[in-house]
């Protein structure tokens, strides 16, 4: 069966020569003699392939290619803004942002930007991740505004440090409400995520071609999960539920794997948002990036990830990390 990758690779050249209205056309007139597609399952095909023809058209002055429609969870916190900006800026269509507070005034300037008119670019669900009727509903939605096209990419970026913003220096500082907390933000919530989520990123797997980018999963964890890493020690609520957040990685990679979707964690560094702030003057400057900086690491990771990264834990720079 043709996919809608290989069609605008062969029609992309015929676009220097033609509209893409009169090639979209063109293909439509020779479509039904090549497959067995239903005449609702043709015009979805026929919509996909004009919406990307419309992208590698735009593309030619405005950079590289958009790659569909990217769900960001946590997408109005500090590094969560700065990751949708570098989405929207390096060519995806459309980018759907979950919050759970009202958004900062951080987003609504970029909601301004992007987020109106007739190119509405930018969307914003409600989810609450420690609420699994709300990843149900904030899934449902994002089903409803993407249809049969699915998701490209799928970030999970929620976290907190500890409920009272600073980690636990001693096991003796260690309560259970406060583990049930960070874990409920750090991993548990991630996992129902995936379960409400990964079905929009398998039906956009089965709508790309093997040659093309495989739809991604990309948990933002942090190296302080790693356990091989460790030789502090400290901080233990958020270690064990970022430890727990790698393994929940690499069992979903198995599985959703061998339906070509990848699923990778990914360290940011650290990174100048509320959440690093009551250590920032044990950082030295250089080590503290700005949330832009990160970002666009990171969303370049992500863009360049084939299968070879599924199952792997990387650090914005692109080294490995181990588990
Ligand atoms: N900053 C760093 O130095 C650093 C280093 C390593 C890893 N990380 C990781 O990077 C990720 C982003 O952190 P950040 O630096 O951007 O921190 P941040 O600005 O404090 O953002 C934290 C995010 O978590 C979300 N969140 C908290 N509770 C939630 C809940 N119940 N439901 C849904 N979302 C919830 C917040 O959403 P609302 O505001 O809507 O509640 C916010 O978007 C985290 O996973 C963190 O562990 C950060």
């Amino acid at each position: 069966m043709i996919c809608e990758g290989q069609v605008v690779r062969q029609l992309v050249p015929l676009l220097a020569l033609m509209s893409v209205k009169t090639a979209a056309a063109s293909l439509s007139a020779f479509l039904p003699t090549i497959s067995h597609r239903s005449a609702m399952e043709r015009s979805r095909f026929m919509a996909g392939v004009t919406r990307r023809l419309s992208s590698a058209d735009a593309s030619t002055s405005t950079g590289p290619p958009p790659r569909g429609t990217a769900f960001v969870q946590a997408g109005s916190g500090g590094l969560g803004i700065a990751i949708c900006k570098e989405l929207l800026r390096s060519g995806y269509g459309e980018v759907i942002a979950s919050h759970n507070r009202p958004p900062s005034a951080a987003f609504q300037e970029l909601l301004d930007r992007y987020g109106g008119g007739e190119h509405k670019r930018l969307h914003q669900v409600h989810l609450d991740i420690t609420d699994e009727a709300s990843i149900e509903a904030a899934s449902q939605w994002v089903e409803g505004s993407v249809g049969a096209e699915g998701l490209d990419l799928v970030i999970v970026a929620s976290g907190m440090l500890h409920p009272s913003g600073r980690g636990e220096t001693s096991i003796s500082k260690v309560t259970q409400a406060d583990l049930q907390r960070t874990f409920a933000v750090n991993c548990v919530g991630h996992a129902l995520v995936a379960k409400w989520f990964s079905p929009l990123l398998v039906r956009r797997s089965q709508r790309v071609c093997a040659a093309d980018r495989p739809p991604r999963l990309v948990n933002i964890s942090a190296r302080i999960g790693s356990i091989s890493d460790n030789r502090l020690g400290g901080w233990y609520g958020y270690r064990m539920s970022k430890a727990a957040l790698n393994q929940l990685t690499r069992t979903l990679s198995v599985e959703l794997g061998k339906r070509n979707v990848c699923v990778f964690s990914v360290h940011p560094g650290t990174v100048d948002t509320d959440f690093s702030r009551p250590y920032h003057k044990n950082v030295p400057e250089e080590q503290l990036f700005p949330a832009d900086k990160s970002a666009s690491m990171l969303v370049k990771l992500m863009n360049e990830a084939s299968m070879e990264q599924n199952g792997r834990f990387f650090a914005y720079d692109g080294s490995e990390i181990p588990w």
